[in-house]
């Protein structure tokens, strides 16, 4: 990674149920890079992998990075990094970047967190309660009590009146009925981090807010292939270009390979950098972005594919 700093580990210790919290301080004693809430950092985990990790402390703390992790898959960079490092480590992170940035001065916020999507959701809960005054609620699905991070914290004074907190013991009969909190708009802004079903959730229930004041973080990246996906044609209708996209490549990774140069921030289809417009063909969309009715004539190139046998973009 480039610019890549070296921190020690400070704490390593389980807060809930499969999540595990680490804390990193600069391995010389020095500040770290400034961040602000909603940011991330990538760490090089023990088995070489990098994986993206939301900071979940307040931006204001100059001296550490606070992370908080689900245990996953045996063979994934999460397990690697919970099994494989201890208090007094020293890790490589590169610094901290936002695709996921609080808009500041806003009539209110609503939170909608789900599992392990809590961790961006509490730094900008950190900075809202320390800088004082905005009004907010937090809606914080889990599965279980003991599943919960930051459980405790949440029941305490500064934040339990703004909490809504409901376990649906992962049976989705269970799950909460978010309409009443997205109903009426209201003029907040609108943070949400969890599954993809969840945010997919979401996103439907929200085609009556502005546009601008619906924010996705995706704490996984989407699946790199699904069972029923093809290969596919590309026609850039500008370059005159056209290449084959193959299973397991995104369009904007196959692009990228002829040359072009293409803008793109988050690359899990949430922040919306790599729309395009679609000018003929069928898209097979992927992406938190795009409302419905923007569906026939708009693509987002990092994780959307083709249903068509070619698809042709306005490049
Ligand atoms: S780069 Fe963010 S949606 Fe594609």
């Amino acid at each position: 990674m480039a610019d890549d700093i070296a921190v020690r580990v400070a704490r390593a210790q389980e807060i809930a149920r499969d999540i595990h919290l680490f804390e990193f301080v600069d391995d010389q004693g020095r500040d770290l890079p400034l961040f602000t809430a909603g940011a991330h950092i990538v760490v090089r985990v023990p088995n070489g992998m990098l994986r993206k990790y939301s900071l979940c402390n307040d931006p204001a703390e100059r001296g550490r990075y606070v992370i908080a992790v689900l245990r996953e898959a045996p063979d994934g960079g999460t397990q690697s990094l919970i099994s494989g490092v201890k208090e007094g480590d020293t890790l490589a992170i590169a610094p901290p970047r936002n695709n996921f940035a609080l808009v500041k001065s806003s009539a209110g916020y609503l939170f909608i967190a789900g599992g392990i999507g809590i961790t961006p959701i509490m730094s900008m809960l950190r900075h809202l309660n320390a800088t004082g005054g905005a009004r907010y609620r937090l809606v914080y699905c889990t599965r279980a009590p003991q599943a919960t991070a930051f459980r405790a914290e949440l029941a305490a004074p500064e934040f339990r009146s703004k909490v809504t907190l409901h376990h649906d013991g992962g049976d989705p009969a269970r799950m909460l009925d978010l309409w009443p909190f997205l109903d009426q708009p209201k003029g907040a802004q609108l943070y949400c981090c969890g599954p993809r079903a969840m945010m997919a959730q979401v996103r439907d229930m929200t085609g009556h807010w502005p546009v601008s004041a619906v924010h996705f973080e995706a704490f996984s990246e989407p699946a790199r292939a699904r069972p029923q996906d093809r290969p596919f044609v590309v026609r850039l209708e500008r370059s005159g270009d056209q290449f084959e996209v193959p299973v397991g490549v995104t369009i904007l990774e196959a692009l990228r390979a002829r040359g072009h140069v293409a803008p793109s921030s988050c690359e899990s289809g949430t922040c919306g950098t790599c729309r395009t417009r679609l000018l003929a063909g069928e898209a097979d969309h992927r992406d938190l972005v795009l409302a419905e009715h923007e569906r026939a004539d708009a693509i987002m190139l990092c994780v959307s594919r083709a249903l068509s046998d070619d698809i042709v973009i306005d490049r």
